[in-house]
């Protein structure tokens, strides 16, 4: 769990019903500024020589490439938010939607950038429910090399944190809030509804 008084109050928002697309988008990007510098605590660095304009000293410098892997569509509202602090970071996309009827992950799309096996990777998504999703995007990214996988969420449901932890134990799941609990339609109660929809404004 994240905790930050700011990450917070932007969870509030992003949770009422009356947060309309260009505040929650907002939100969303602030939200996931917050969970970028938390989670990049904990990359490894690597000692450098620097010359400053007066003399030599010795520094530090990040050891790996970065990339973050947003699910589509939610996921896509948090990639700025990451950029802003590694602004050297890949993006891959990796999209997936939810089947309505048997909420069952369903892949459309993957575009990933090269030499992911040396990379930290920092797979995106706002919401983590039933964790089909999530699970899916994992197994499609090891499929393609990565090794350092770490999974960013904001709400997640315990039936999901069960799912990724049972098929992707060594992945670090991030998140500013666990919920009560997946209702019959697998949304997560109290939640903030569809983050899709509501980053995009196609409620
Ligand atoms: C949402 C969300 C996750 C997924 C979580 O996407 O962004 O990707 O549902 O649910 P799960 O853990 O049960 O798989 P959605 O399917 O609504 O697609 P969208 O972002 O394109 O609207
Ligand atoms: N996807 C969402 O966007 N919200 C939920 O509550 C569950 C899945």
């Amino acid at each position: 769990m994240v905790e930050h008084p700011v990450l917070a109050d932007r969870l509030s928002v992003l949770r009422d019903r009356e947060t309309a697309h260009g505040a929650f988008r907002q939100a969303l990007f602030e939200a996931a500024a917050i969970m970028a510098v938390e989670v990049a605590r904990e990359l490894p660095v690597r000692d450098v020589e620097i010359e400053t304009p007066l003399e030599p000293t010795r520094g530090l410098r990040l050891r790996d490439e970065v990339a973050v892997v947003p699910v589509l569509r939610a996921g896509l509202g948090m990639v700025e938010g990451f950029l802003r602090l590694l602004p050297d970071a890949r993006v891959g996309h990796v999209g997936i939607y939810r089947d309505e009827q048997e909420h069952v992950p369903v892949s459309y799309y993957e575009r990933l950038p090269p030499r992911l096996p040396s990379s930290r990777v920092y797979v995106l998504d706002p919401m983590l429910a039933t964790g089909g999703s999530a699970v899916s995007a994992l197994e499609r990214l090891k499929r393609a090399g990565a090794r350092r996988l770490e999974l960013v969420c904001l709400v997640a449901a315990p039936q999901g944190l069960e799912a990724v932890q049972r098929a992707h134990p060594e992945v670090p799941v991030w998140t500013a809030a666990v919920d009560r609990e997946l209702d019959e339609n697998a949304y997560i109660r109290p939640g903030l509804g569809d983050a899709g929809d509501r980053v995009f404004g196609t409620v």
